[in-house]
């Protein structure tokens, strides 16, 4: 590979933070300067770029850049053959058919000989043919919530996140097309070394993203409570044990989740743990 490896992630929109923060996180820095749309990441020895979500799948196909952070319906929509290497737990939202509250529409099979818009069209087409119906597709770059309100499509297919924007243009969802997250996709076909920078990527960024929802958890157990407190603790694995230099007691560590975290402390503490410390976790590798 005679050009640096390059990783791309988005320039705007709701994606754009989250990654830029996640790839920070994962030690990959890049510095923002202006409007700069691309930086070295001298950590890693790679060039990052910034690009429009939708353009990210046509940059990866292109073999123009390595890997990415996209959206799962930026991929798909696009439908170049990139691998998808991993999900980041951010950027969930649906792709969703919907129609005015007031009107007369209430299934996808309705909809035949309708316009629908949407920024989506392959996805919209393939779902209505896999469903028998045959629409009019008026494709539109965005607010395609409007199109209904200005009698230029009968319904909409467009991402639903909270359902504000629905709600807030008199829409309804009847339909769910597709699933979506942020994730990490990689070209395919890369050479040996980008694969391996590839394979390094997602390690360390699924690393990432795996400890967010965890926490460290430490305390100190009588001997005589040990067995009850391990009992407690669900843990990644089965926890760490030490002896303490003092004699009659133990340090127990595990990992447990943070929906965990909360419910335990109580317990842990009934049960005889003292001097309880709950640490954030940088990265979890399994
Ligand atoms: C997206 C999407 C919807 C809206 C849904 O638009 O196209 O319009 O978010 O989010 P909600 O369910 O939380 O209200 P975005 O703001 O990204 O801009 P766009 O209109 O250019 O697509």
């Amino acid at each position: 590979m005679s050009r640096p490896y390059r990783l791309a992630l988005p320039s705007k929109g709701r994606l754009q933070a989250p990654a830029m923060e996640l790839a920070r996180s994962a030690g990959i820095e890049v510095a923002v300067s202006g409007r700069a749309l691309s930086s070295h990441c001298s950590q890693w020895d790679i060039e990052v770029l910034f690009a429009r979500t939708g353009d990210i799948p046509v940059w990866l196909a292109d073999g123009a850049v390595d890997a990415a952070v996209a959206g799962r319906n930026d991929v798909i929509e696009h439908g170049s053959p990139v691998r998808e290497l991993a999900r980041l737990g951010f950027g969930q939202c649906e792709l969703r058919l919907a129609v005015p509250v007031d009107g007369p529409i209430e299934r996808v099979e309705q909809l035949v000989g309708r316009r629908v818009a949407t920024s989506y069209p392959r996805t919209t087409a393939a779902h209505l043919d896999s469903a028998g119906v045959s629409a009019e597709i008026t494709t539109l770059g965005g607010s395609v919530e409007l199109a209904p309100r200005l009698s230029a499509a009968d319904a909409v297919c467009d991402l639903v996140s909270s359902g504000d924007t629905l709600r807030a243009n008199g829409l309804r969802s009847i339909a769910t097309v597709l699933k979506s997250e942020a994730v990490l996709v990689a070209a395919a076909g890369q050479s040996q070394r980008a694969a391996g920078v590839t394979a390094e990527l997602t390690t360390v960024l699924t690393s990432v993203v795996a400890a967010r929802d965890r926490r460290y958890l430490m305390l100190n157990a009588p001997d005589g409570s040990l067995d009850r407190i391990v009992e407690l603790l669900p843990g990644l694995d089965s926890p760490t044990v030490l002896p303490l230099a003092s004699g009659g007691m133990h340090a127990v560590h595990a990992v447990v989740s943070l929906s965990e975290v909360v419910g335990l402390l109580e317990p842990l503490r009934a049960a005889g743990a003292r001097s309880l410390l709950v640490l954030p976790i940088d990265n979890l590798i399994p």
